[in-house]
């Protein structure tokens, strides 16, 4: 067995935050108990001193793009799982636009077999919505579903026909899958590249209004209340998309939601860069504050946060999108849309939502575990005896320094070099096995 000793257990799917000894037997948790390790128990067991940190179920991030199959040379499912665990994700969801797309079973399978191979996060795929995430001919669902595939998504893209939309959540709703949706009109967004606003005219890019999302939220709610389906609006960013899936909860509408931790940190000042460094062609953008959907204003900063904290946005997610060194430093409208963000997502939330009293840290681990655990029906996000130890251990006060090169993913296009971040995983574990660990000096 190992025992996590005297940390301070936080597992909000069973209300317990105070200092519990947890043992772990095998693959699953055994006991959460009061009582810290017993001299006898040190002599047999693994005993972990976990006095004055962190012992969380380990966190579950909806949406990662690993780029295989396809471009391995930005990030393999292996790479990414590997960052993961670094960062205390213990599951991932694994997005469809790979090449191929995730459309079918072997893909499915593939994935998942490779995520298993990897031996760190648990990788659980996503199918495609459509074929080819082209938005026409619906994927088969229910092949997805028996090959692992734990919601359908075209993420990356919109289904544009509202009829092939409706057509989508009435399937999803028979196999109880929940649809992922990415939210853009592209008749409102096409060609833009950054958030529409002064930012966006003073740069002289062009922009994507936030409508292009709202618009897109707003039917697709309508046709979850339609359909009776489980809708999962992906990477929330503007507010008013936030005020459309509060009143849908109120009136009763199935749907959970995310939001990234750029978006509530970051505005589209970014992408002005950072002391207005000058790219190759010489032009004061910065492409590693380029993604879609863009960073917004303040006042959508301000929503997000107030959403999190009342509970309209269920998780937090990264969208975790690796691209090459080469590709994000070309001119800002050719640079692809995506940051990484495994790695530094929580430490991001954290420092920017904890220690600023936007929410309390048993509040951000439920949207980082136990949330979307249960939005998408998957194991983990708890502590509760009897299920899987999918375990991190925390240190809340650690302060660190993003350095793009020291990171795990195989890409290094993060908004958050150079930014010193408070809090980190300590240890992580899943299905009871050590798979990341920091050593600190005793
Ligand atoms: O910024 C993004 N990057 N947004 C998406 O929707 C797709 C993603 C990617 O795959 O790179
Ligand atoms: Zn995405």
């Amino acid at each position: 067995m190992i025992i996590l000793d005297s940390g301070r257990v936080i597992d909000p799917a069973n209300g317990i935050d105070g200092t519990r000894t947890v043992l772990i037997d095998g693959d699953h948790i055994r006991e959460v108990r009061e009582q810290p390790a017993t001299p006898a128990e040190k002599l047999v067991h693994q005993v972990i001193d976990c006095r004055g940190r962190w012992v969380l179920p380990g966190l579950v991030d909806l949406h990662v793009h690993l780029r295989e199959p396809g471009e391995e040379g930005k990030e393999t499912i292996a790479t990414g799982a590997r960052a993961a665990v670094a960062g205390g994700v213990t599951t991932l969801v694994a997005m469809p636009n790979t090449k191929p797309v995730c459309d079918s079973a072997s893909v499915a399978r593939f994935v998942a077999a490779r995520g298993r191979e990897a031996g760190f996060a648990r990788v659980i795929p996503a199918g495609a919505i459509t074929r080819g995430s082209l938005g026409e001919q619906l994927a088969d669902m229910a092949e997805l579903k028996e090959a692992g595939c734990v919601c359908v998504t075209d993420d990356g893209r919109p289904v544009m026909s509202a009829g092939v939309m409706r057509r989508a959540l009435e399937y999803a709703r028979d196999l109880d899958l929940p649809v992922m949706v990415h939210a853009e009109d592209l008749t409102l967004s096409s060609g833009g590249c950054m958030n529409e606003g002064p930012a966006a005219t003073r740069l002289g890019l062009p922009g994507i209004p936030a409508a292009a999302e709202v618009a897109m939220v707003q039917r697709d709610l309508l046709l979850a209340e339609l359909t009776g389906a489980r809708l999962h609006v992906a990477h929330v960013s503007a507010a008013g998309s936030v005020r459309a899936i509060r009143e849908a909860k109120a009136r009763g509408v199935r749907v959970t939601c995310e939001a990234a931790p750029h978006h509530f940190t970051l505005t589209d000042e970014a992408v002005a860069g950072v002391a207005a460094a000058l790219g190759p062609a010489g032009e004061p953008y910065d492409a590693h504050a380029k993604m879609n959907p863009p960073l917004r204003e303040a006042a959508d900063i301000a929503a997000l946060r107030q959403g999190l904290k009342d509970g309209v946005i269920d998780c937090i997610a990264s969208d975790h999108a690796p691209h090459a060194y080469d590709a994000k430093e070309a001119a800002f409208d050719d640079a692809p849309f995506g940051i990484i963000g495994l790695e530094t997502a929580f430490a991001v939330a954290h420092t920017e939502l904890v220690l600023n009293g936007v929410l309390t840290l048993p509040e951000l681990i439920a949207r980082m575990s136990s949330a979307p655990a249960a939005a998408f029906h998957l194991a983990g996000g708890t502590l509760q005896p009897g299920a899987i130890a999918d375990v991190v251990v925390l240190d809340t006060a650690t302060r660190w320094t993003v350095q793009p090169a020291a990171l795990l993913s195989k890409s290094r296009n993060t908004p958050f070099a150079g930014r010193t971040l408070t809090g980190r995983a300590a240890l992580t574990l899943v299905g009871g096995n050590v798979v990341h660990q920091v050593k600190v000096p005793a």
